[in-house]
């Protein structure tokens, strides 16, 4: 802890500190802003977001794909290269440390590892992840070469796809595109673990990418408590219980510590 945080300490709202304590089951449901004190940006952010510069059907679309699978896999091998050298944040510490004492099942959109680097268990990745490429054609999963010389130093520089050493199609990135079905086990475990907690937090997530976005819904209707840590109000903030304007990294820890 640092200097001024001990000048300023984070004031956890009572009735969250309350919820927390009472909760014997938790779920958290994380979004691009768990990982954006990483240094990792998130999507929609208005000066900073992936999506300032790019259209989404271009890279994250089957349609993006058979249009220019280079860029595609380019910008996938840069955000991977990006993660790899990033650490997980205290606020991905923290509920690793929460897990150690509670009930936790985390969820995730993130397609980063930094969870599980923080020493954290997930329940669920239900966008896929950046570090589990597989066949286009077969489905046979890929290593994906960490640090290989593959990696573009920039976001828009082309990278022809890996073949498949089975079939030869192309090696795709691991991450779920639009239009497509999520991972049928992911997504199951996830609804189940928010229609079984007492409380659901939702981090840094704008709540606007369905079904995922249908998730703090579901945990209301099945009787839970729902908090949101976000900076600012978003789709979610509306059927929250409590919304705590701070961000991932500050509030996570500070919650914890109460706990
Ligand atoms: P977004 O970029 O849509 O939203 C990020 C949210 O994080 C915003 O509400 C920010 O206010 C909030 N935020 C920013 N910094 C934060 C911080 N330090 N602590 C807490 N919150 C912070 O990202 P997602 O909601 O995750 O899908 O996007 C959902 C999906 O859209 C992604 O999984 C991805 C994207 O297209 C696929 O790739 C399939």
């Amino acid at each position: 802890m640092t200097a001024s945080e001990n000048l300023h300490p984070v004031t956890v709202p009572e009735s969250i500190v309350d919820s927390a304590r009472r909760a014997s089951r938790i779920a958290v449901l994380t979004g691009a802003g768990m990982s954006a004190e990483s240094g990792i940006a998130t999507f929609r952010d208005a000066q900073t977001g992936l999506w300032k510069d790019f259209d989404p059907k271009d890279l994250a679309s089957p349609e993006g794909w058979t249009a220019d699978s280079d860029l595609v896999w380019g910008w996938y091998r840069w955000r991977a290269e990006l993660v790899r050298r990033s650490e997980p944040n205290a606020g991905h510490v923290a509920l690793a440390q929460w897990q150690h004492r509670a009930h936790v099942d985390i969820a995730t959109q993130n397609v980063d590892d930094l969870h599980e680097r923080a020493g954290a268990t997930v329940l669920s990745h239900v966008h896929g992840s950046l570090f589990e490429p597989y066949c286009s054609d077969c489905g046979t999963r890929a290593a994906l070469d960490a640090g290989a010389a593959d990696a573009p130093a920039e976001e828009d520089q082309r990278v022809p796809p890996p073949e498949c050493p089975l079939c030869g199609g192309l090696i795709r990135p691991g991450a779920v595109w639009f239009g497509e079905s999520l991972p049928e086990a992911a997504w199951d475990a996830a609804e189940d673990a928010v229609r079984r907690a007492d409380l659901v937090l939702v981090v840094g997530t704008s709540g606007v990418v369905y079904p995922f976005a249908g998730l703090p819904a579901i945990a209301r209707s099945a009787g839970a408590t729902v908090v949101e840590i976000n900076p600012v109000e978003t789709e979610v903030s509306d059927m929250a219980d409590h919304r705590w304007r701070t961000t991932a990294a500050v509030g996570l820890p500070a919650l914890v510590a109460r706990l």
